[in-house]
């Protein structure tokens, strides 16, 4: 049995502009400590599916179809019982952890306050696991800097905060949504190290949300690609650097920077992502593919194409990898 396993997630906002397709008949599944990348430019639904998982859609979102985390039904649960799962055994960490601190406490006691009133800690072992956890995210001096405010500390120790937050609870799941986009490079590198290293030692599943197919690369197993709230390709990371089979996919392989072509032009796909109000008929991105004919006013299905691929596309892997 999968850790998580999610099927036919539809994702709707209502809006003064009518309604909003976020996320259209959303299949994936997690195992048990598997790195899974979701990737796509803005707008292509990474954040709302996570948020679906956690229970977190703003008001105005509907969700219907399932999501399964550890064999029980969590789509649309009690606030009880989600409330429960984010606090022990799935952990979010965003882009900006100034979302998620609390800018009035100190960090010891953001930290200990998740120990003693989730995990049932006394206090002072709850100190010392907080201080543990800091060393863990390679927080200097953490014994001292524990007792600093949020404000207090850079960008890239603040992201290192909300990591070693999120692990607090051990939890099964790491959502990472776009956890070093706020970073320069350096840092960036340093924090998707950081989270390898942690991801090996703790052993958590984890879905790391990005729009940067470059980040994945090193960090996951699988890669989805996503796109108008859709599946374009799915397949383990390696064969999808290698040879891209879907159109979107390629545009985003083309738009990484690479050391082995760096005479090679990069390129970023031209147009923009579609307006999920009112998306094109048919393949969301016919409008900005090179491949796309009469026939993609029509969705191309999501079928198997290879071991562990798939693809939602008309043209032929052949064609498109050429
Ligand atoms: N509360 C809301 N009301 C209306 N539309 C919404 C709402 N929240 C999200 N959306 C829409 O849902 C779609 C998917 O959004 P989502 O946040 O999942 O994108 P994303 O892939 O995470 O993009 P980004 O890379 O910019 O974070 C977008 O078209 C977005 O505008
Ligand atoms: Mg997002």
């Amino acid at each position: 049995m999968p850790l998580l396993e999610i099927e036919n997630l539809n994702i709707t906002f209502d809006t003064g502009d009518g309604t909003v397709h976020a996320v259209n008949d959303l299949s994936l599944a997690l195992d048990r400590g598997e790195t899974l990348g979701i990737v796509g430019e803005s707008g292509s639904g990474k954040s709302q599916t996570a948020f679906a998982i956690l229970g977190l859609l703003a008001r105005n979102g509907r969700a219907t179809g399932s999501i399964r985390f550890d064999g029980d039904e969590i789509l649309n649960a009690p606030a009880r019982t989600l409330n429960r799962i984010r606090a022990e055994r799935i952990a979010i960490i965003f882009q900006d952890p100034m979302t998620s601190l609390n800018p009035y406490m100190r960090i010891s006691d953001q930290m200990v306050e998740v120990l003693t009133l989730h995990q049932g800690m006394g206090r002072r072992a709850a100190e010392a696991e907080a201080v543990r956890m800091l060393d863990a995210v390679r927080i200097p001096s953490a014994r001292e800097r524990i007792r600093l405010y949020p404000h207090e500390f850079s960008g890239g120790m603040r992201q290192r905060v909300m990591i070693a937050m999120s692990l607090l609870c051990r939890p099964d799941l790491l959502i990472a949504d776009e956890p070093t986009t706020a970073l320069d490079v350096t840092v960036q590198a340093q924090i998707m190290a950081l989270l390898q290293e942690l991801q090996g030692e703790f052993g958590m599943a984890t879905m790391l949300i990005t729009h940067d197919l470059g980040v994945v690369a090193g960090f996951c197993e699988r890669v989805t690609v996503m796109y108008g709230g859709r599946v374009m390709e799915r397949a383990p990371t390696d064969p999808l650097f290698e040879r891209p089979t879907h159109p979107y996919t390629r545009g985003l392989l083309n738009a990484v920077p690479r050391l082995d072509r760096a005479d090679e032009a990069m390129a970023a796909i031209p147009g923009n992502p579609p307006n999920m109000a009112r998306p094109p008929r048919g393949c969301p991105f016919r409008p900005r593919c090179a491949f796309a004919g009469e026939d993609c006013a029509e969705m191309p299905p999501l079928s198997q194409a290879g071991p562990a691929r798939q693809r939602a596309c008309h043209r032929t892997a052949e064609e498109v990898a050429a």
